[in-house]
């Protein structure tokens, strides 16, 4: 059992049918997971980054088929944060101990680059020592720049599936998967810590769709990895479709932190809510960020990306106090530091 999970952690290319083996089958979970837990202690030690999450609206221009928040879903309320609810979220967060803000939001056309870059560059003027994330979707090149040019320092952006044909049947044509693949290979040149990520689980999906996402991510290199279950949400048109399991999401959890030993990869939202302890098992199995809700609580039950989401009834400074419980019951740590990626070259 221990051999292919060893080949993994020293970095080897495994070859399809091996990769095929792990994602598949639960017997080497036991050691995938001592592993990657080992391969984690070795470069973050039990540090978890806290995140704090502003989704700063809910319109969104997009039709993904899995999505809550899609165009097509009018049922959803959709709401906007201004400015000064953007900069009272950082407030509050500021003063709760976080060091990075993502604001995450649909692709809404509200949210001009000028607009954008306003905000940045207050955030970044009030809080030098803090790292700014976006996770606006897609945009042209020259908007990223602008927003790196007024202080954004991280961008993330799942790919979804690295898939061609899978992609089509999560997204409608207009939506191109080159293009997204196009998009952050821009934010890579520019400089950003760029972050992607896919979900598991997703309707359509195989173990050789997931093993393309891990090529793909082999080539980008990202300094994040965000992955979670896929959760159907019922307004959409895979409301009746599987969930994605806890057991195949913590594995490739593992199996990221293994092939990426020195990426920031979130114990996701998604995957808390399909268990209760799913964060904490997260983690266990190799994650070392969480990125709790800081938006106001008046706007959060309507960032409904998938059904049953939890934490939308709490207050900032509650997530924050749960968390700091969780994170050690799972025997690892909350540090405030901005926590930027590790160093590549501390790889054995
Ligand atoms: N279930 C799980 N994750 C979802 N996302 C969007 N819809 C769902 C869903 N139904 C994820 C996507 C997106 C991120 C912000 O949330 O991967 O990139
Ligand atoms: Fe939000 Fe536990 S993290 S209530």
């Amino acid at each position: 059992m221990t051999a292919i999970v060893e080949e993994l952690r020293r970095g080897r290319n495994l070859p399809e049918a091996a990769l095929k083996e792990l994602i598949e089958c639960a017997d080497y979970d036991e050691e995938l997971f001592r592993q990657a837990d080992e391969v984690r202690r070795q470069y973050y030690g039990t540090d978890v980054y806290i995140r704090g999450l502003i989704e700063l609206t809910n319109y969104c221009k997009n039709d993904c088929f899995y999505c809550g928040i899609r165009r097509s879903n009018t049922q959803a309320v959709r709401y906007r944060l201004s400015r000064q609810d953007i900069l009272e979220c950082c407030r509050e967060g500021y003063a709760l101990g976080f060091r990075t803000f993502v604001l995450q939001g649909g692709e809404d056309g509200y949210y001009t680059d000028d607009r954008v870059c306003e905000i940045v560059s207050d955030i970044r003027a009030q809080y030098p020592d803090c790292a700014i994330t976006l996770s606006l979707g897609e945009k042209p090149y020259e908007s990223y720049l602008a927003f790196f040019k007024a202080g954004a320092d991280r961008y993330l952006l799942r790919h979804e599936t690295a898939d061609e044909t899978h992609y089509r049947k999560l997204h409608p044509p207009e939506q191109k998967l080159s293009v997204r693949k196009q998009c952050l290979w821009n934010l890579k040149k520019i400089g950003y810590q760029v972050g992607s990520g896919f979900m598991v689980g997703s309707p359509y999906q195989t173990t050789e769709n997931l093993i393309s996402d891990l090529r793909f991510l082999q080539e980008l290199e990202p300094a994040m990895i965000g992955i979670g279950p896929f959760i159907p949400h019922h307004q959409t048109p895979f409301g009746e479709y599987a969930g994605g399991t806890l057991t195949l999401s913590l594995r490739m959890v593992a199996i990221l932190r293994l092939m990426f030993p020195y990426a920031l990869i979130p114990a996701t939202t998604a995957l808390g809510t399909i268990h209760p302890q799913g964060r904490e098992l997260g983690l266990k199995a190799g994650a070392n960020v969480v990125m709790p809700n800081l938006s106001p609580v008046k706007v959060r039950r309507l960032y409904e990306l998938y059904d049953n989401k939890i934490c939308t009834g709490e207050e900032s400074a509650e997530c924050r106090g749960c968390l700091e419980k969780r994170v050690a019951s799972a025997g690892y740590r909350i540090v405030t530091a901005r926590g930027d990626v590790a160093c590549k070259s501390r790889r054995e």
